[in-house]
């Protein structure tokens, strides 16, 4: 093993996000929009942060934008920020300038900031790459059928065999980059690092590059990212537990039932709206039912519990969250809950404002046993599935 293999060697990673991100026509430059609930330029950062071969990260950013991109990276710790140029190979050189200026290092990484889905899979296999070649990069084959375009008109047909789309991280030993920049025009502006090293002669090894590294460029990019795969899909769980006593009424899923028992508590104790909230409030790591409304408070007394349930998805809102599904669980030996099953589901569908079947309600006994099998108390479970943009 030489001291220049990626086992031994030194790994700094620069995200390039100094753009302006015109074509993107965002109210901010698109490095920091959010996406699937998150700033754009977090992601990357937190897949570079992640990787534990990687020693130092650096953020190129543009004049003036250091608060912005410390807000976005809050919680990523052991990163340099760098002022950035007029031009993508600029903003890699002064970027290239600070970590030679900071003691240099054996291998880098490139990374535009507008590619957020980066896959520790593929900075191995750049790694890799980076022990028989100065340079590699992933690359994805072209799908469609290619074309020339001229004069308006479609002319010849490509063979795409021999076209590949490129992607970033790009992988160098860091010496040969900075010579190639220092070697490279000032005003060149090429689009990344591997077309200055291979100008300069370089070998650049090529690696699969990934589908989720697709880069963000238009407006139409951050609508489809919202749209599909880029929500981020949270799960919460929910568990309660009431006593079964004379004299009190039987509230269950926002429905009155008549039964000889009803359950004891503050509200109106529908255990299974109670299971819900928590599912819920969980889903959005927001805390729990009695922090929300404690019991020592006499403003909830006999309260109708689908207002904790309406409290609870206005939390959800307003994080841009919405609810896709919930299924719950009511566990005893009595009331039978099957008479009831569907007028339950309708209520929790309307307070949740989601089609009906998106609320599943299932019920079990426990043979008898415990207090549920003794009737001494009716238990519920929940489980919600919350997407977050
Ligand atoms: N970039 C940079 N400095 C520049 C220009 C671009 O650091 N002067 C970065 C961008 O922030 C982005 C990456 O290079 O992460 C790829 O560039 P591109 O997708 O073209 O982003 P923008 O230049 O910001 O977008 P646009 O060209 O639409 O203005
Ligand atoms: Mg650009």
């Amino acid at each position: 093993m030489t001291d220049s293999s990626p086992r031994t060697a030194r790994i700094d990673a620069m995200i390039v996000a100094a753009g302006k991100g015109e074509r993107a026509s965002q109210d901010i430059p698109k490095q920091y929009v959010p996406v699937a609930g998150k700033p754009m330029l977090r992601h990357s950062a937190q897949s570079l942060a992640d990787h534990p071969m990687i020693d130092r990260i650096w953020i190129v950013i543009g004049d003036g934008q250091a608060e912005t991109a410390k807000k976005a990276m809050s919680g990523i710790e052991n990163y340099r920020l760098v002022t950035g140029g007029d031009t993508r190979q600029q903003s890699v050189s002064n970027g290239l300038a600070a970590i030679t200026a900071g003691g240099g290092t054996d291998h880098i990484l490139v990374h535009d900031a507008a590619r957020p889905f980066l896959a520790a899979s593929v900075i191995d296999r750049l790694l890799d790459a980076l022990d028989a070649k100065p340079a590699a990069i992933p690359v994805l084959p072209t799908v469609d059928t290619t074309i020339r375009i001229e004069n308006g008109l479609a002319a010849e047909t490509l063979d795409r065999s021999g076209l590949w789309r490129v992607q970033t991280p790009q992988a160098f030993h860091f010496d040969k980059l900075v010579e190639v920049h220092q070697q490279t025009e000032k005003s060149a502006d090429a689009s990344d690092d591997a077309q200055l090293i291979r100008a300069c002669g370089y070998d650049v090894a090529i690696v699969e590059g990934d589908d989720q590294l697709r880069k963000f460029t238009t407006r139409q990019d951050f609508a489809d990212a919202a749209l599909t795969t880029m929500i981020e899909i949270r799960t919460g769980s929910g568990f309660d537990v009431h006593r079964l006593a004379a004299g009190e009424d039987l509230w269950l899923g926002g429905l009155r039932i008549e039964h000889d028992k009803g359950l004891a508590g503050h509200s109106d104790a529908d255990v299974l709206l109670h299971a819900l909230t928590d599912a819920l409030l969980g889903a959005i790591a927001a805390g729990d039912i009695g922090d929300h409304f404690p019991p020592s408070d006499e403003k909830w007394r006999g309260v109708a519990s689908d207002v904790f349930v309406g409290h609870a998805v206005s939390l959800i809102r307003q994080k841009g969250a919405t609810v896709h599904n919930v299924d719950m669980t009511l566990i005893c030996e009595e009331p039978k809950i099957k008479p009831h099953r569907e007028a339950m589901r309708s209520n929790i569908a309307a307070m949740l404002d989601i089609e009906i079947d998106r609320v599943s309600l299932k019920a079990t006994t426990t043979e008898r046993l415990g207090f549920t099998g003794r009737g001494e108390g009716i238990a519920a479970q929940a489980t919600v599935t919350v997407g977050l943009k």
